[in-house]
């Protein structure tokens, strides 16, 4: 069985046919072309491969080439070698067609006649619109181009998110797709899970004897995890943005994840199945932490207009392209969830995610208890306003971006004559401590489907454990009206409502 981590940087040795759907699309051009770019030059491709984008425009293999010759170069995360592009791109093809029509896959069949310019193993990657998810296996599989589970040769199936729109269309979705495939065939990409970061929570959470003893109810507070971003409805986003929401689009999946990474129970081995196993049991026991109603335990937000700092209007969310003026989408969303495990009973747990904030940060903050005794409290005064200064807690930050790192934040003596408790912060970053840049998330899950390891990828029941939690916040949504919040903050103060009157607040940092 493949084991997570144990691959990643050895050469697939599958030839292999990589047929990209939507290939004139954004992702391909930025991402997916880059990253299986990078692992050409890194030697990690088979020696025999074809890369195919599939697509409507009328592009010819020469053009398609140029093209992504060009991306190479603007986007790949290191120098682009121009001999090494060159000779990468002449591994690539295009094949024009409607992605939703029979004659297309009859022709990509006909083609794929010559099996020694596309090798029979196939990579199908989705960068589609989810709507034709399941038409395009339905024909990939009619025409006869989907290799059975127990065949010599293998068929890999990857889709983007967003896996539905609810529950129930998460399920349909499921249950459409494993009608043409097993679910070892499908990959369904989060691409947080493809972050180093992100990979760095299991290995510190179970490689240190010291934190799993305290990673539990008896001695942690609460935990917030926290994805804000400064960008708003840019590159013509605002389309889809629109249809879905924050709360869709960052956490029923991202958020869900990391919250899975930290607090699920440590697993038997590292085998895709079983990491997912635990996974989806930390899922089914979380739910939303509602005392009175649901409005106590969700936040929903959108974003106003502003002004920037040289006085240039700065547009609300409902000025964006493509968004309807009256839109009730949030662009801002925070909760709070409980899990009904021994480990986790009575620790809240705060996720939260907007465009448009101050800052873009991913993080993950644990926070611990206070010392049973205040020893340490002091009043301290600035010009004549005077406060009782206390010990703060502990917190561990698992920062996904930027400043990727790890910090533990713990009070310490500051010189002088009297006790005075001050935070001080130990950390570990990645850029103090390597100085090889980290691989961006696509070049790391690409290879993984290329090897067949599923670990980083989310299994069917776990998509749908993960609309369970926030169905009851869809069903919600008039309850729920979204707040206006100013852009370049950090949402509306309505938000530290979640926890409760309690000491707690959210961390702006
Ligand atoms: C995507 C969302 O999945 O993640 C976007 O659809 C969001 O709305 C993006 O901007 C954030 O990714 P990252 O890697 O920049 O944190």
């Amino acid at each position: 069985m493949a084991t997570s981590g144990m691959i990643g940087e050895s050469r697939v040795s599958d030839p292999v046919t990589i047929v990209i759907f939507g290939a004139s699309g954004d992702l391909t051009r930025r991402k997916l072309i880059p990253a299986l770019f990078i692992a050409y030059a890194q030697n990690l491709l088979p020696a025999t491969f074809a890369i195919v984008g599939f697509a409507r425009r009328d592009y010819d293999d020469e053009i398609f080439r140029d093209m992504m010759a060009k991306d190479i170069k603007a986007f790949s995360r290191v120098p682009a070698n121009e001999e090494t592009v060159a000779r990468f791109v002449e591994h690539i093809r295009y094949h024009k067609g409607d992605i939703s029509s029979p004659d297309a896959y009859g022709e990509l069949r006909e083609k794929f006649r010559d099996t020694e310019t596309y090798p029979e193993n196939r990579l199908y990657y989705l960068s589609i619109i989810p709507s034709l998810f399941e038409p395009a296996v339905g024909l990939l599989k009619s025409e006869g181009l989907i290799a059975g589970p127990g065949s010599s040769l293998w068929t890999r199936v990857v889709i983007e998110k967003p896996f539905g729109r609810d529950l129930e269309s998460a399920m349909a979705l499921n249950a459409a797709l494993l009608g043409h495939l097993d679910e070892s065939q499908i990959y369904r990409i989060d691409h947080y899970l493809g972050k180093e970061t992100v990979q760095n929570i299991l290995s510190f959470r179970f490689s240190n004897a010291i934190f799993e003893p305290v990673f539990n109810r008896s001695y942690v507070d609460h935990i917030q995890i926290t994805a804000s971003e400064t960008v708003g409805m840019e590159s013509g986003r605002g389309g889809y943005y629109d249809e879905y929401g924050a709360i869709r689009d960052m956490v029923t999946n991202h958020l869900l994840e990391l919250l899975c990474l930290v607090t699920m129970e440590p697993p038997g081995d590292l085998s895709a199945e079983a990491i997912r196993n635990e996974k989806v049991k930390v899922l089914n026991a979380a739910q939303l932490d509602i005392r009175k109603d649901i409005s106590d335990t969700v936040c929903r937000g959108q974003y106003g207009g502003g002004v920037d700092e040289d006085n240039q209007h700065i547009k609300g969310y409902r000025e964006e392209d493509r968004i309807d003026p009256h839109s009730q989408t949030e662009t801002f969303a925070a909760m709070r969830l409980k899990i009904d495990n021994w480990r986790w009973a009575g620790v809240p747990i705060f996720l939260r995610t907007g465009k448009r904030m101050a800052k873009k940060t991913t993080e993950i903050a644990v926070q611990f208890k206070v010392p049973p005794l205040q020893l340490f409290q002091h009043v301290e005064c600035k010009e004549d306003v005077c406060d009782i200064t206390r010990v703060k807690p502990n917190t561990l930050i698992f920062r996904i971006q930027p400043d990727e790192g790890i910090f533990l934040k713990v009070g310490t003596k500051r010189p002088g004559m009297r006790f005075v408790v001050e935070d001080v912060k130990l950390d570990f970053s990645y850029s103090g401590t390597w100085s090889k840049s980290l691989p961006e998330a696509y070049e790391r899950l690409l290879l993984d489907t290329l090897h067949g390891d599923s670990t980083l990828f989310t299994r069917s029941d776990e998509v749908e454990a993960e609309w369970r939690v926030v169905q009851p916040i869809l069903d919600h949504f008039d309850k729920l009206k979204p707040y206006a919040y100013s852009p370049n903050g950090w949402g509306m103060p309505e938000a530290d409502w979640l926890f409760h009157c309690t000491e707690g607040h959210w961390r702006n940092e």
